[in-house]
C-alpha cells in the first residue's frame, strides 16, 4: 500500500476544517515539522548535548531541563512566521506571545507543553509534545492576549502529541477522529499508520502515581484501593498498574489497549489546583481521549466544559476507557 504522508491526509481533511482550511493545515505542519527537530535533537542524546539541567526556572517554579528550553525555543522560531497565528502560549513562558510586528498575523492560538515528561529525559524513557489549537476570538487585542486563551476545551479546533520513544509518532484530532502518524526516519515525513484510533470503553489497567497515596482524598483512595483488592474485593477483578511519569507515554498506551489515568488533587497540590495543566495537558488530552470514544473528568466535571481563569491553570485529571472513568467518577459522587 502507498504511504499517505501527513501533507497528503490534511489535504484530504481539509473539507473538516471549514473555511480557513489552508491556514490550519499550514499550523498543523509547521508544528509537526517542529516536532521533527525535538525528536532529532532527542534521538541525539548525550551525543548532542542535550541532556541535563538548563540552570533556569519556569513560571511554574519548575527546574528546566535543557530539552524543555530547546524544545520551546524550536515551536516559537517555527510558528511565528507562518501567518496563520495571533499569537502562542507554552508551559514554560509566563505570558502568551504575540505574533512579532514585522510577521502577517493569523486567526489561530497555538498551546503547547513543549517537552512532556521532563523528569524521563535523562534516563531515555519516552518524552513528548502536547499541543493545541484555538480559534482567536474576533478583534483579540494581542497586548491583552492572555484573555483570549481563556476558552473551554469544546472549543479546540485540533489538538494533537507526539511520543519520542522507540519510534517517534504523532497522534492528531481536528475534530474527525483520532489518527496516529509515524516518523519514517529516513524520509523525514510524518505517514498514516493508523486511522481512527478507538479506545477500549472497558479496562483492568489503571495508572497513578501511588507514591503520592498519603495525600489522596477520599474517594480516590477508595478507587484504588478497590481496584487493588481485585478479584477478592467489590470490583470481582483483578487490575494492573502502570506509571511511566510522561503523560503522553501513559495516555498512548492507553489509546492504545484501553486504561484509566489519574492525576488527583491531592493534600499536597491543593492549593494549587492540581498537578497538570488545563490548558497545555488535560484539554488537548481530553479533546483526544472523547474522539477516540473515552471520557475525561476531573472527577466532578467533564474537563472540556470547564471555563479557565488562569493560563497556567492546574486541574485533577481522570481519563480514558469510558466505563471506568464514569466508575471513578461515582466513587467521587459518593463523597
Ligand atoms: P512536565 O514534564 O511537562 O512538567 O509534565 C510532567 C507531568 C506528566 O507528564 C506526568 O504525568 C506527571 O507530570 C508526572 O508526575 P510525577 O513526577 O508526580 O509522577
Ligand atoms: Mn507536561
Ligand atoms: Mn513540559
Amino acid at each position: 500500500m502507498k504511504p499517505v504522508y501527513i501533507t497528503q491526509f490534511l489535504v484530504e481533511e481539509q473539507r473538516a476544517m471549514g473555511e480557513s482550511a489552508p491556514d490550519l493545515r499550514l499550523l498543523i505542519e509547521v508544528v509537526t515539522r517542529a516536532c521533527k527537530r525535538i525528536s532529532i535533537a532527542i534521538g541525539k542524546g548525550a551525543l548532542g548535548g542535550v541532556l541535563g539541567e538548563a540552570g533556569t526556572g519556569n513560571v511554574q517554579g519548575e527546574a528546566q531541563k535543557k530539552l524543555d528550553v530547546l524544545s520551546n525555543d524550536i515551536l516559537m522560531e517555527a510558528n511565528e512566521w507562518g501567518g496563520h497565528l495571533a499569537a502562542l502560549a507554552s508551559e514554560e513562558m509566563e505570558h502568551p506571545q504575540p505574533i512579532p510586528e514585522q510577521y502577517p498575523q493569523g486567526g489561530y492560538l497555538l498551546l503547547f507543553d513543549p517537552l512532556d515528561g521532563s523528569s524521563n529525559i535523562d534516563v531515555n524513557i519516552s518524552v513528548g509534545t502536547i499541543f493545541s489549537v484555538l480559534r482567536a476570538p474576533e478583534g483579540t487585542d494581542i497586548a491583552h492576549a492572555e484573555k483570549a486563551f481563556l476558552q473551554p476545551g469544546v472549543k479546540q479546533v485540533a489538538a494533537g502529541y507526539t511520543v519520542y520513544g522507540p519510534s517517534t509518532i504523532l497522534v492528531l484530532t481536528i475534530g474527525t477522529g483520532v489518527h496516529q502518524f509515524t516518523l519514517d526516519r529516513e524520509i523525514g515525513s510524518f505517514v498514516l499508520t493508523q486511522r481512527d484510533l478507538k479506545i477500549p470503553e472497558q479496562t483492568r489497567e489503571f495508572s497513578i502515581n501511588a507514591s503520592n497515596a498519603r495525600y489522596w482524598d477520599a474517594p480516590v483512595k477508595r478507587y484504588i484501593d478497590d481496584c487493588l483488592a481485585g478479584k477478592d474485593g467489590p470490583r470481582g477483578q483483578d487490575f494492573n498498574m502502570r506509571w511511566v511519569a510522561s503523560m503522553v507515554a501513559d495516555v498512548h498506551r492507553i489509546l492504545t489497549r484501553g486504561g484509566v489515568f489519574l492525576y488527583p488533587i491531592d493534600s499536597k497540590t491543593r492549593e494549587q489546583g492540581g498537578k497538570l495543566r488545563l490548558l497545555y495537558e488535560a484539554n488537548p488530552m481530553a479533546f483526544i481521549v472523547e474522539q477516540a470514544g473515552g471520557a475525561a473528568s476531573t472527577g466532578h466535571q467533564r474537563i472540556l466544559d470547564i471555563q479557565p481563569e488562569k493560563l497556567h491553570q492546574r486541574i485533577p485529571v481522570i481519563l480514558g476507557s469510558r466505563l471506568e472513568v464514569e466508575t471513578a467518577v461515582r466513587y467521587h459522587g459518593q463523597g
